[in-house]
Parts: structure tokens; sequence; C-alpha cells
């Protein structure tokens, strides 16, 4: 099967294990506190470091992969960082799991699959439906972050934060900066900042 294809079918298997993961993000998050997201958070080191530096904020990063979600919890649980979570999950699901009161106080995208082939596209994580769907959960002033070294990926992005009507973008620096694995590999990236209006 090609690469894309079975990442597709992956992530369609992913979609059934709904239930599962609505009991444990209803165990993560029991109040309203609002909490800094990652989506795709890989090997865990861009959270890890910024709830090292942040104490106080309360983190969930998520995967699809399992290995790397587990690599993530091994450097969580050596630092204890008891406010800070890795959990296997579709983003999409994740956010149709989530606990009804829960929202969003931050949400970072680094370097997501640029899915190159334009009849890939669709696969793309960053589209304006899914800009709705963190909205929808994202409490006003909420900031989006997202990052990428795919050019085409990126001018597609802010095109769609640029006409979504919840989004604005905003000329701002990152609260937090560290570099991730895909970070380290780019020869060069560029990101965006946009607050939930
Ligand atoms: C290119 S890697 C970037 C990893 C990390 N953010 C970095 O900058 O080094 C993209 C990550 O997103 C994960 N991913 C892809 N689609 C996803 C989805 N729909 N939901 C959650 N994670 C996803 C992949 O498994 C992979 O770990």
């Amino acid at each position: 099967m090609e690469n894309a294809a079975r990442t597709a079918d992956h992530l369609a298997r992913l979609s059934q294990r709904g239930d599962d993961l609505r009991v444990k993000l209803a165990e993560l998050l029991p109040g309203s506190a609002p909490f800094v997201w990652e989506v795709g958070s890989g090997h865990g080191h861009f959270l890890t470091a910024f709830a090292q530096a942040h104490p106080e904020e309360l983190f969930i990063g998520i995967d699809v992969i399992l290995e790397r979600i587990e690599r993530a919890n091994r450097k969580r649980n050596r630092a204890r960082l008891d406010r800070l979570h890795f959990v296997r999950a579709e983003a999409r699901l994740f956010l149709e799991s989530l606990p009804v009161a829960a929202t969003f106080k931050a949400i970072y995208v680094l370097f997501p699959d640029p899915w190159p082939k334009r009849r890939h596209h669709k696969h793309r994580l960053m589209q304006p439906d899914f800009l709705s769907l963190v909205a929808g959960r994202a409490g006003e002033g909420a900031r989006l972050y997202f990052r990428t070294d795919h050019e085409p990926y990126f001018q597609d992005v802010e095109a769609a934060v640029r006409q979504h009507a919840q989004w604005k973008i905003v000329e701002e620096s990152w609260p937090f900066e560290m570099r991730t694995v895909f970070q380290e590999r780019a020869e060069s990236y560029r990101s965006l900042v946009a607050v939930r209006v």
C-alpha cells in the first residue's frame, strides 16, 4: 500500500476509538480551566520544555503514533510534570471527544505533515472546517500558533485564516520557543499567530 493510503487508513481506524478517548479526557479535564493544546506533538520536546517553564498551565499534546506518545510520556514522567499530558488521539476525534466545559487557551500546530501533492490536500490538518472546529472550543482571546517549512502550505493556511470570521492574524512573537525535531531539519520556516475574535 502507498504511504499516503496507509496513513489515511490508519487515521480512519483511530476514529473508532472515540469512547476510550472521551473517558480519558473527562479524567484529565474535569473542570473548565483553559488548557494549551499541541496537535502532532511528536516526541514531546516542545510541550515538555514549555510545561517546565510554565508549571502553572495545563498542557495536552496529541499524536496519532503510539511510540511517539510513549516517548513523550517518559519525558513528562522523568520531569514530574503533572499538569502535562500526552494522549494518543487524532485531532478531529480529540475535538469531538472533549468534555463540554473544556476550552483552549492556546493551540500549537508545529510542522504538520504538508501533504504536498494536490490530490492529498484533503488530508491536511489545517483546513477551514478545522479552523471552525477549533474556534468553537477556543475562548475569546485564545491564540492559534502555526509553523511550517512548506511555503505553499503556509500560504494556503494564511489565506484560510484571513478569510475566517473567528480568527484574526496578529503580529506577535511566540510566548515560548523551543526547536522541534522538524524545526531542526528545516532550512527555513514561517510562523503565524491568530487570535480568536
Ligand atoms: C511532521 S511531524 C511534526 C512533529 C513535531 N510537531 C515537530 O515539529 O517535530 C507531524 C506529526 O503530526 C502527527 N499527526 C499527523 N496527523 C495527525 C492528526 N490528524 N492528529 C494528531 N496528530 C497527527 C504525526 O504522527 C507526526 O508526529
